[in-house]
């Protein structure tokens, strides 16, 4: 069964890009969470998230190892909360959780009152968009990149969503524009340049929902800043869960939440919990505009 799913999921790939090896990273982690009977449509028209009392172990994990027991966190429409906190601590975990990478053992994960678990895979993934660490291109032209989600856009479609993610500027200044390719026979992009096509990516596919894990491979200062301007364009107007390495990025969002042992320890906003002096003010301290040392 589970052979067979990878197999088809292998072949959709194959088709859709003519290379398995550009597909790699994504078949790492390969979904094999099936579509209850008479799934329904994900319909999203705010998209407030709630994780309503989640239990959680992995499939290879001793029955006593929960990541999350009796999980509870409710973030509101337009919210863009940060998740905060050591390596291990879950901030990967409910990020996947929520993109369905693996199902919960108990509890439910309602997106705008509907629990995902009995919705299509498809209408999930149209309506929550995933801005990975490292964003996977592919050996293709950058417009194709932009557009994987959505090949029917227009050029200007796509040049817009360029542009708010900054990325215009060095694709036109590319020999062949929008129409380079990009990887083995093409050009090298560098880091920023490659998550903000990724950021493009992600704007023009529109989704409500937006989960985001902050890179942690540094960039040099002007691609940082050019990143982060294209985050915030990125995140305006859509419910966001940013898993933040950087404390620099999770104090300008509207709300962290620092997670610790699957437990959510701290919750609320940069100043507030700064003045609190608990875990994220001391981390705060430490590492103010530098790296927090997550390992992932
Ligand atoms: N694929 C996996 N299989 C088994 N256990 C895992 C897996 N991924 C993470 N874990 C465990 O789940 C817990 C939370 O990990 P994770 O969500 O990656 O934390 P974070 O992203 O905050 O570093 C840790 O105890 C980790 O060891
Ligand atoms: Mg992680």
């Amino acid at each position: 069964m589970r052979f067979n799913m990878m197999s088809s999921t292998m072949q959709r790939l194959n088709q859709a890009f003519g290379n398995a090896e550009d597909m790699t990273r994504i078949l790492d982690e390969p979904r094999l969470v099936a579509d209850v009977p008479g799934a329904k449509r994900l319909e999203v028209e705010k998209g407030s998230i709630d994780f309503e009392h989640i239990t959680f172990r992995y499939s290879d994990a001793k029955s006593t190892d929960l990541v999350f027991r009796d999980f509870n966190l409710h973030i509101p429409a337009g919210q863009r909360v940060g998740l905060v906190g050591v390596s291990g601590s879950g901030k990967t975990t409910l990020t996947k959780l929520l993109l369905r990478l693996s199902d919960i053992q108990e509890g439910r994960i309602l997106v705008d009152g509907q629990d995902v678990s009995r919705c299509t895979q498809q209408s999930q993934r149209h309506n929550i968009a995933y801005v990975p660490q490292e964003a996977l291109l592919f050996h293709r032209s950058i417009r194709d990149n932009i557009a994987y989600g959505r090949p029917d856009a227009t050029d200007e479609e796509v040049r817009e969503a360029a542009r708010q993610a900054n990325a215009l500027g060095f694709i036109d200044r590319l020999p062949d524009g929008m129409n380079t390719m990009v990887g083995e026979r093409g050009i090298k992009l560098s880091g920023g340049q490659r998550q903000r096509v990724a950021i493009a990516r992600a704007i023009l596919a529109d989704a409500p929902i937006l989960v985001l894990d902050e890179a942690t491979s540094a960039l040099d200062s002007e691609s940082e800043h050019l990143v982060q301007e294209a985050l915030v364009n990125l995140m305006r107007g859509r419910t966001s869960i940013v898993v933040a390495h950087r404390l620099s990025t999770a104090a300008a969002l509207d709300r962290i939440v620092v997670l610790d042992g699957g437990r959510v320890v701290e919750d609320g906003r940069h100043q507030d919990l700064v003045e609190h002096d608990g875990e994220y003010a001391h981390l705060w301290n430490r590492q103010t505009g530098a790296f927090l040392e997550t390992g992932d």
